[in-house]
């Protein structure tokens, strides 16, 4: 068996749609431009690429983008300072600070510091704490792309079994809180791997939906799915052999039923649900709405 492969980018751009189509009915009902304003601290080049990427989105969806770039040898209190004047500026709406952080910033207050109305992320504590308790502001962009890969294909979750590869605060863990929610979206049985897993194969064997995200090239191998499982790598390593995600795309694809390729799978609707959240900060602070 050959497995079908879960499009994002055919996905991502109907998301952008019906988020443009929304954002364009709030525009005209408040005079309001939602405005995303991206901290781009230093030249990590990954993370120059991706700002840039979000930006266009911005560009394309009608979202109005502001471009911060701090030099690499920042600290702490002067990105707080710049975090504080964004918080104030009632112009921007969402504020994203694109991670990692140069070694010397202490990012827990970096993160803490944004306005949590603002929080396109949904990194700060109280959002996850509100994800946590079901009644989520923001969801975090990634484990938001993955779970709408899952539900636009009609994917079963509720009572399936569920096995995510990392821990990380980014992916790992608020996806497997997502999956496990009561409601649409959610009931899943969901176990959380990491570099301490005992026979690790042996738990991922176990999963209808596998999710992956360590960030390690190729590191799933096809003896570690289940015939018939659906596949999700969140992972985007550079390599000499160009861009790849964390599984072995061309040996998993043989054994699982669907999967999503890297690039073009999770990537392309990570960007889709930031415009979404753009939005959604926009519309949790117009006090006209
Ligand atoms: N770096 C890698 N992924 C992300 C993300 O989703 N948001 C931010 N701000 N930085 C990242």
């Amino acid at each position: 068996m050959t497995a079908s492969i879960l499009d994002g980018k055919i996905l991502s751009e109907q998301i952008r749609s019906e988020v443009a189509q929304e954002l364009t009915e709030f525009v005209a009902k408040t005079g309001v431009t939602p405005c995303l304003a991206a901290v781009l601290v230093g030249d990590n080049p990954a993370s120059q690429v991706y700002v840039r990427n979000k930006q266009k989105a911005c560009e394309k969806a009608g979202i109005t983008s502001q471009l911060h770039r701090p030099p690499a040898e920042t600290t702490t209190e002067e990105l707080l300072a710049l975090v504080d004047r964004l918080n104030r500026d009632a112009a921007v709406h969402g504020i994203l600070v694109q991670l990692p952080l140069p070694k010397q910033i202490e990012e827990t207050r970096v993160l803490e510091a944004v306005n949590p109305l603002k929080d396109v992320d949904a990194f700060h504590p109280e959002n996850v704490g509100r994800i946590v308790q079901n009644r989520p502001r923001f969801l975090p962009c990634t484990p938001h792309g993955v779970q709408q890969m899952l539900l636009r294909h009609a994917i079963p979750i509720a009572g399936a079994k569920v096995v995510i590869v990392g821990r990380s605060d980014i992916v790992g863990k608020p996806m497997a809180i997502m999956l496990m929610q009561r409601g649409r979206g959610g009931d899943a049985t969901v176990t959380v791997c990491h570099s301490r897993t005992r026979d690790l194969p042996a738990v991922t064997r176990e999963a209808d939906i596998l999710i992956v995200a360590i960030g390690q090239p190729k590191f799933l191998t096809s003896d570690m799915v289940k015939p018939g499982a659906v596949v999700i790598d969140v992972g985007i390593n550079r390599t000499d052999g160009g861009l790849v995600g964390d599984v072995d795309f061309e040996a998993v694809k043989e054994v699982a039923s669907q999967i999503t390729p890297v690039p073009g799978g999770v990537g392309p609707l990570t960007i889709a649900m930031l415009m979404r959240n753009a939005l959604t900060a926009a519309q949790l602070q117009c006090k006209e709405c």
